[in-house]
């Protein structure tokens, strides 16, 4: 897949994060009052109107069954884990390919924490720019680190960007190693670099399992829009 490609699956990603923000609020995962302006003006109107929704789930569900119920919870799933984390005071927090992710600027506990968002370099001069359209100036807790997985040495570029591999973090790395090339992945092992070589204290959040966003089933997500 081309680098501009490999972007654009960020936007589908935060697209799905975008409808879900149309789920009444009582069904709705996660709340992102972000998400819309980073996704971009068209894709923002488009999505105001349920039609699209619809038309944008289906095809989403054509594509692999589920696929849009899977974005979302993964969504909530993740925000819990990293909430828990921040909770328990860990003040790291590393999103490897980042994309369009919008944490750092929702979660609530997050202000205090240190992010760093890795990701191409295209898509964080984008990111970045739309953000401070819509935050007006960048936090400065957060590290944008460009890199590209398939050649850059995560450790070095890490360690450069500041990253204190002394202390415990969160790393978040959501929809990302398909997008790897299969040899890197198994030379690097960059899963079991992390946890075992690079930085030995890198602390895996256990989170409780909360019901109603687990139980409920992937598809049944997509049904509940396309029934609107
Ligand atoms: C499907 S998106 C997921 C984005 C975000 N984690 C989310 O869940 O919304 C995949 C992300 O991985 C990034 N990515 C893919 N290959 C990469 C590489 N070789 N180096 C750095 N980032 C890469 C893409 O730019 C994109 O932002």
């Amino acid at each position: 897949m081309s680098g501009q490609n490999v972007g654009n699956t960020a936007l589908g990603a935060a697209t799905c994060r975008l409808i879900e923000q149309y789920q009444p609020k009582h069904f709705r995962l996660f709340v992102d009052p972000v998400v819309g302006d980073l996704v971009g003006g068209l894709i923002r109107t488009l999505m105001r109107s349920a039609w699209m929704r619809r038309v944008a789930v289906r095809r989403m569900e054509g594509m692999l069954p589920g696929l849009y119920g899977a974005q979302v919870c993964r969504t909530r799933y993740i925000d819990d884990v990293v909430q828990s984390g921040t909770g328990h005071g860990i003040d790291q927090l590393v999103l490897l390919g980042a994309g369009l992710d919008t944490r750092p600027y929702r979660l609530p506990g997050v202000g205090g924490v240190t992010v760093f968002e890795l990701d191409l370099p295209a898509l964080q001069v984008r990111k970045q720019a739309r953000l401070r359209n819509c935050l007006r100036s960048l936090p400065d807790n957060v590290r944008f680190v460009p890199v590209d997985f398939d050649v850059d040495d995560l450790g070095t570029i890490l360690a450069k960007a500041g990253f204190d591999r002394s202390r415990p973090a969160v790393f978040v790395w959501e929809g990302v190693t398909q997008y790897i090339t299969e040899a890197r992945a198994q030379d690097a092992d960059l899963r079991g670099r992390l946890r075992h070589r690079l930085y030995p204290r890198v602390h895996l959040c256990p989170t409780k399992r909360r019901r109603a966003p687990v139980t409920r089933s992937w598809s049944r997500c997509a049904d509940g829009l396309l029934d609107r």
